[in-house]
């Protein structure tokens, strides 16, 4: 196995264990277009942290986005992508309008009042399912952190669904992680947001 950090022409093979690993979540049915462009944005922004492990033959097995300032990052990556996010928006809103409000609204979210956005945040960890459970995501989280700490961080925060998610929870428990609030995701999602004090 080796383990880098990721890049811009990683969004393929991101991509691939996103759609397998998240097939109902909302970002997924926004099309693997869209998840391929969003990878990429994330990944050229300069606060991002991303690693993969690939097998001996090349094949990723799982990969970790995440970034180093959370307090403001959707802002950020929208203005700078903009262009690409005009045109998405108007794909968007002659195809899937009620996506576009789902997108917009939680992009726009703001924060419940206890949370000032001060920590690295966690966007996406996935390992490909015939993979799971031999520590791969255990090694991901580590070295996110560590890249996290390495920045200046102090705490790493994620949101993770309430409902029928008690596997990945307790993947996060078992690491550390902490309930920091929960609250309700548009339109009526319940989430949890985690954290973690890395220091
Ligand atoms: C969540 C996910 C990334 C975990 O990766 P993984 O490689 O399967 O997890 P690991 O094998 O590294 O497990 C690490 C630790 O988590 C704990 N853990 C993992 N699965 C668990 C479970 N079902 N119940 C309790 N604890 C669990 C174990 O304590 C393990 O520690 P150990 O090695 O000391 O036993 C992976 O299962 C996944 O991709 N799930 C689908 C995508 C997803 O839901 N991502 C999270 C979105 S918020």
């Amino acid at each position: 196995m080796v383990t880098r950090t990721l890049n811009e022409t990683d969004v393929y093979e991101i991509t691939r264990i996103h759609l397998i690993s998240f097939s109902t979540f909302f970002l997924t049915r926004l099309g693997e277009s869209f998840l391929k462009f969003f990878y990429k944005s994330f990944l050229k922004h300069r606060d991002s942290i991303g690693f993969g492990i690939f097998d001996n033959t090349g094949l990723m097995v799982g990969f970790s986005v995440a970034t180093a300032r959370s307090s403001g990052f959707n802002k950020s990556l929208i203005i700078q992508n903009l262009n690409s996010f005009f045109f998405i928006g108007l794909k968007l809103l002659v195809t899937k309008p009620g996506s576009l409000l789902r997108l917009i609204l939680n992009l726009s979210k703001k924060n419940d009042p206890r949370d000032d956005g001060d920590y690295a945040e966690l966007y996406s960890i996935a390992v490909d399912p015939g993979k799971q459970g031999l520590g791969i995501g255990k090694i991901l989280l580590a070295i996110t952190e560590k890249a996290a700490l390495d920045r200046g961080c102090k705490k790493m925060a994620l949101t993770t669904d309430f409902y029928n998610n008690s596997d990945v929870v307790s993947f996060y428990k078992s690491l550390g992680y902490v309930v920091f609030y929960e609250f309700i995701a548009f339109p009526d999602r319940k989430m949890y947001k985690l954290v973690k004090t890395l220091i």
